[in-house]
C-alpha cells in the first residue's frame, strides 16, 4: 500500500482507500460508517487513557475500591479499541492510531491536573456517557446500510458503557 492511499480520509472522493471491496455496502455509506467508528475509537481510547490516569493518581479513603474499579474498566477499554479499529480495517480504511488524530476526533476533554477522587468519578461518568452518545448517533447510519457487524459492535459498546456509567454513578449517590 502506498503512502498516498494510506493517508486517504474517509469520505474523500473515490471512497475506497485500498483494493476494491464489495461487501454489499456502497462506498458512500462505508465512508460514513468509518467516520463514525473513527470517532468512537478516539472517544474509547481517550476514555481508556483517562481511566488509566485516574487508576494511577487516585487518593483518599476510597483508594482501594477506585484503584481496582478503574483497572477493570481500563482493561475492558483496551480490548474494545482493538475491536473498533479492526472493524474499520474490515471496512477497507486505515484506523486512526495517533494522539493528534484522537485529539481531533474525540469529544472527551482531557482532565486538568489531578482531580479529587469524587471529581474523577464525575468525569468518568461523563466520559462513559459521551461514548454511548457517539455510538448511538452512528447506529441509524449502520442500520440503514444493513451493516450488521458494526450494529452488533455498537450495541455491545452501548451496553458496556451504560452499565459502567450506572456503576460509577452509584458511587456518587447516597
Ligand atoms: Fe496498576
Amino acid at each position: 500500500m502506498s503512502a498516498k492511499t494510506a493517508s486517504k480520509k474517509p469520505g474523500s472522493k473515490g471512497a475506497s482507500s485500498e483494493a476494491a471491496l464489495d461487501i454489499g455496502i456502497n462506498d458512500e455509506e462505508r465512508a460514513r460508517i468509518v467516520e463514525g467508528l473513527s470517532r468512537l475509537l478516539a472517544d474509547t481510547y481517550t476514555l481508556y487513557l483517562k481511566t488509566h490516569n485516574f487508576h494511577w493518581n487516585v487518593k483518599g479513603p476510597m483508594f482501594n475500591t477506585l484503584h481496582l474499579m478503574f483497572e477493570t474498566q481500563y482493561n475492558e477499554l483496551a480490548l474494545a479499541v482493538d475491536l473498533i479499529a479492526e472493524r474499520i480495517r474490515a471496512l477497507g480504511y486505515p484506523a486512526p492510531g495517533t494522539y493528534s488524530e484522537f485529539a481531533r476526533l474525540t469529544c472527551i476533554p482531557e482532565p486538568e491536573g489531578v482531580p479529587h477522587a469524587e471529581e474523577m468519578i464525575v468525569q468518568l461518568v461523563e466520559g462513559q456517557e459521551a461514548v454511548v452518545r457517539t455510538a448511538r448517533n452512528l447506529f441509524p447510519v449502520v442500520d440503514a446500510a444493513r451493516d450488521e457487524p458494526s450494529a452488533d459492535l455498537l450495541t455491545q459498546r452501548m451496553q458496556v458503557h451504560e452499565k459502567t456509567a450506572w456503576m460509577l454513578r452509584s458511587l456518587l449517590e447516597s
